[in-house]
């Protein structure tokens, strides 16, 4: 009885999404990357898969998190890129956004 109460109660009270009745923006936020040597490179292979904010919203780290994490966008999501390039872009990000320390 009491179970059959609860789905009657449930069925019947209001479960679904309120209606907006106002008009709704998205947000636009633009990410600002600091412009510098080897930038054209970071645009043209990072940009492909998301924007600028995930390496802005990491903070400053060392050289070795950002080797890290341009081998994890090779191998756990199939970048592609060639030695060189990839070398420019850990020096560019440890420029810019990097603590100092290598490791
Ligand atoms: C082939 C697609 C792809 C490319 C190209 C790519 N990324 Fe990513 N990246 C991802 C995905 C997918 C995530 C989200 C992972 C998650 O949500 O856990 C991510 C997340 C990140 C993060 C957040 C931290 C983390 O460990 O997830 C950083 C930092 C990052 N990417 C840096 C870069 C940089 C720098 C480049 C360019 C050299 C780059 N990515 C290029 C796919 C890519």
């Amino acid at each position: 009885m009491y179970k059959f109460l609860f789905t009657a109660f449930l069925a019947l009270s209001s479960l679904n999404a309120v209606e907006v009745k106002e008009e709704m923006a998205v947000p636009y936020i633009a990410y600002e990357i600091k412009m510098g040597e080897h930038f054209d490179t970071i645009q043209g292979q990072c940009l492909t898969c998301h924007s600028f904010g995930y390496i802005i919203n990491q903070g400053p780290q060392s050289k070795a998190f950002w080797s890290g994490k341009v081998k994890k966008m090779e191998n756990a999501f199939g970048m592609d890129i060639s030695k060189k390039d990839a070398s420019s872009v850990v020096d560019y990000l440890f420029k810019h956004y990097g603590n100092g320390k290598l490791k």
